[in-house]
């Protein structure tokens, strides 16, 4: 049964070759100062940046720059950031980047006029802004995060062994985005298949919960084939526009909020992802790969009969004469192969975790409790061994 909900996503899209041109319509709506917030250059190689600051200057914007953002912001960029955003008396946030920009870019927005500390305050106590927010626009240019439509924002703090997700509230979602899949196609190969098992993984967290009859979870199954389907012509092309852009506007659906709403959800590969993230900075997409297939063959006991509808409606395993353990087992696996395919990192060691960090790691991961299994510490440092 569906739970109570509300549901509001008040972020506006441009999407498609043009979408550059919806700031023209944007940034009139703001006063005249704009901190453009950027990574570390990749913009500035593949002409983006030059596109943005030309469209910023024809619309008589004050351009202040905060470049630098690394993949995982630590909260040390985070309060260089609030810092250089007061002295530009910013009146928009323009992050041109990935999801790390983009998190970084809302983290800053909420933390100008905030007196509290922002790590201990958003990311500690999870509590929502009480003061102003400076407005956030972004520019894609990586795609997996849901970041250009939701109030997500992942900031790691290497010192305490943290990494972080704070789910903001609708007044802290981008105000508007700007998705040309275009922008994608300079992306190492690396990032693009880390950004769609990050999509994979955003739909399937939110997909293994749960025993109703939920519309969320068919429309789940059908944005997973449709993952599947483009994510294996990206590989071989990674120019082809059509799978490109199928797989851009998949992400924003996986993450804006819409299909978790008035079901449970799970989020443990994410946990668990981010403790590896934590101890390793490792790419985000590929954390999640690597405790995967640990993760969901120790709670399929669990949750079998989600397990076995998956294979047979995302991975087309013939159920025929099957008991529903075989089936969901034959679906993971077909998922494990098809992973491997396309190039995913399947273990922790590759990403640079030692057996030195396990305890560390098990006790940096949250616990969810809205999968099939509420994980207890011994079950966290099975998952994790066997990722190793
Ligand atoms: O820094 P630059 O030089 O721009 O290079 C970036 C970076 O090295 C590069 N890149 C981005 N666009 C490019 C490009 N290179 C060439 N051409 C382009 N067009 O890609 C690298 C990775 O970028 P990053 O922004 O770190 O990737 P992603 O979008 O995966 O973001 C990861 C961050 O988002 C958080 C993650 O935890 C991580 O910190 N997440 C945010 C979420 C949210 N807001 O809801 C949810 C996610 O689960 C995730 O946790
Ligand atoms: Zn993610």
């Amino acid at each position: 049964m569906l739970g109570n909900f509300t549901y509001c996503n008040p972020t506006k899209l441009y999407f498609g070759k043009d979408a550059l041109n919806g700031l023209n319509e944007e940034l009139p709506k703001y006063g005249k100062n704009v901190l453009l917030v950027y990574g570390g250059g990749s913009i500035k190689k593949n002409g983006i940046y030059d596109k943005v600051v030309a469209i910023l200057k024809a619309n008589g914007k004050n351009v202040y720059e905060d470049a630098g953002v690394m993949p995982n912001p630590t909260v040390e960029k985070l309060n260089e950031g609030i810092e250089r955003a007061k002295k530009a008396k910013a009146d928009l946030i323009l992050a041109v980047g990935g999801g790390s920009v983009c998190d970084y870019a809302k983290a800053v927005s909420v933390s100008v006029n905030c007196n509290d500390d922002a790590w201990d305050k958003y990311f500690i106590r999870f509590e929502e802004p009480t003061c102003d927010i400076i407005p956030v626009g972004c520019v894609l240019t990586m795609v997996g995060t849901g970041s250009e439509m939701n109030g997500g924002s992942v900031i790691t703090n290497h010192a305490q062994k943290l990494k972080i997700g704070h789910v903001f509230w609708e007044k802290v979602f981008p105000k508007f985005s700007v998705m040309n899949p275009e922008f994608t196609f300079t992306l190492p190969e690396y990032q693009m298949v880390s950004g769609i098992y990050d999509i994979m993984s955003h739909i399937l967290e939110q997909y293994f919960s749960g025993t109703d009859d939920n519309t969320s979870d068919y429309i789940m199954e059908g944005l997973l084939r449709s993952l599947i389907h483009s994510a294996d012509i990206a590989v071989e092309n990674p120019a082809d526009y059509e799978a490109r852009s199928n797989i851009m506007w998949t992400a924003t659906w996986a993450l804006n909020t819409l299909v978790a709403k008035g079901k449970s959800t799970d989020w443990m590969v994410h946990m668990l992802g981010q403790a590896v993230a934590a101890y390793t900075d490792a790419t985000h997409g590929m954390t999640l790969a690597a405790v995967t297939m640990p993760y969901y063959k120790y709670i399929l006991p669990y949750g079998t009969a989600k397990f076995a509808r998956y294979a047979v409606n995302v991975w087309n395993v013939n159920p025929k004469g099957k008991t529903q353990e075989q089936i969901a087992n034959e679906g993971l696996t077909a998922m494990e192969k098809w992973m491997r395919k396309i190039g995913l990192v399947m273990n922790i060691t590759e990403l640079g975790a030692t057996k030195e960090m396990l305890d560390g790691m098990v006790k940096s991961t949250l616990v969810m409790d809205g999968g099939y299994k509420v994980m207890n510490e011994k079950d966290i440092r099975a998952v994790l061994q066997e990722s190793f």
